[in-house]
């Protein structure tokens, strides 16, 4: 039977208002992405990972800090780290700063995490993952949510032995990237692991993998029972392909929507992360906006190469004036930066994966 993406669904007493849920990716989900995403459709949002290291004084390289805001709720913060205790008092920070889910990152590939304990780890040591899971929900009365690989090693169909496990624990939704943390993010995601294990859980799953239009997120329900799709590449510099995902409706954005968009996210990163590292940082997007065959490529390459991000707007306010009064209109609606929480003793690390 053809599921309705537009319909919400619950995580225990949490509505999430469609199927659609906007991937956490270490680099890309900073708040301008999160609330872009709620914007054109996802019910519920991610937040990059945050690490437990503050609180055990240890060090983390570190993107910076979290920020939340009133427009992003439903809103997962995602934690990651190996110490149950630990895990615990970030759950409880995460859970203060208004997060409507804490979710455990049980799936980063990256050798900086998995050799501390923390990430696709887990998978392979259930006990370990088990107490980190029983001490994160028990902190907190909002649910707890995993967000896991199929295993380590290719092949591994560890997600099937463990996922069940942490829902005994107390998780109330599991998230699946069916690759090995081996696969980083080659060959397939393949989904008929996430059906088995939506055979064997009694909360909803969330499939993650190579979701990036309306007929996937279809097919890949369909053939999982899954309660949503999540999506993560398919949405980077394009909100456009969640409202496709979300409403099925071919959207072609015009070179004002896209400007526009790309505008708002470009001031947005620079009031969270300073000009300085939000010039780098937004490199990547100007490429995944622009690309799609929505600008010419010189133009493109001609924006990548522009030093200030206030060099940026201008080039593409010249190429696209009209998309002043969608900023303008778009600006209006964001709340007041200064109600923003700040989770200041957990650092963004900038390991992510998953
Ligand atoms: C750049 C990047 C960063 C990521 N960072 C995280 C992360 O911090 N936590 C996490 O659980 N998954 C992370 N992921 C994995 C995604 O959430 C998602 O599971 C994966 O990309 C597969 O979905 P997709 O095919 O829709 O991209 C990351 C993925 C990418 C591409």
């Amino acid at each position: 039977m053809a599921v309705n993406l537009r319909e919400s669904w619950w995580i225990r007493d949490v509505e999430v208002p469609t199927r659609v849920v906007l991937a956490p990716m270490a680099g890309v989900s900073v708040q301008a992405f999160r609330r872009q995403g709620r914007r054109y459709g996802a019910g519920l949002v991610c937040s990059e990972m945050v690490s437990c290291a503050g609180i055990e004084h240890k060090n983390e390289r570190t993107l910076g800090y979290l920020r939340v805001a009133s427009d992003e709720h439903p809103l997962a913060i995602q934690i990651f780290g190996s110490d149950p205790r630990a895990m615990a008092e970030a759950a409880r920070m995460v859970e203060s700063a208004g997060a409507d889910l804490v979710d455990m990152n049980f799936g980063c590939p990256v050798r900086k995490v998995t050799k501390t304990g923390a990430g696709a780890h887990l998978l392979q040591d259930a006990d370990l993952a088990c107490r980190i899971t029983d001490a994160v929900a028990s902190a907190v009365s909002v649910p707890v949510s995993v967000k896991m690989r199929r295993g380590v090693e290719d092949g591994s169909r560890s997600c099937l032995e463990v996922g069940p496990r942490l829902v005994e624990a107390g998780a109330s939704t599991l998230t699946l990237h069916p690759r090995s943390a081996k696969q980083m993010y080659t060959g397939y995601a393949d989904h008929t692991l996430t059906a088995e294990l939506v055979e064997l859980v009694d909360v909803p799953v969330i499939a993650s993998g190579d979701v990036t239009s309306h007929a996937k997120a279809h097919a890949v329900l369909a053939a999982t029972g899954a309660a949503a799709v999540m999506v993560g590449r398919g949405a980077q510099g394009n909100p456009w392909a969640i409202r496709e995902i979300v409403f099925g409706d071919a959207v072609h954005p015009s070179r004002e929507e896209v400007a526009a968009e790309l505008i708002v996210f470009i001031r947005e990163t620079v009031r969270e992360l300073g000009e300085r590292r939000a010039s780098g940082f937004l490199k990547k997007f100007y490429g995944w906006y622009l690309g799609h065959g929505r600008f010419p490529r010189p133009f493109k390459n001609e924006v990548t190469q522009l030093h200030s991000t206030e060099e940026v707007v201008t080039r593409l306010l010249a190429a696209a004036p009209g998309a002043a009064e969608l900023v303008e209109r778009l600006e209006a609606e964001l709340p007041d930066p200064d109600d923003d929480v700040l989770l200041d003793r957990l650092p963004i690390s900038v390991y992510g994966g998953g």
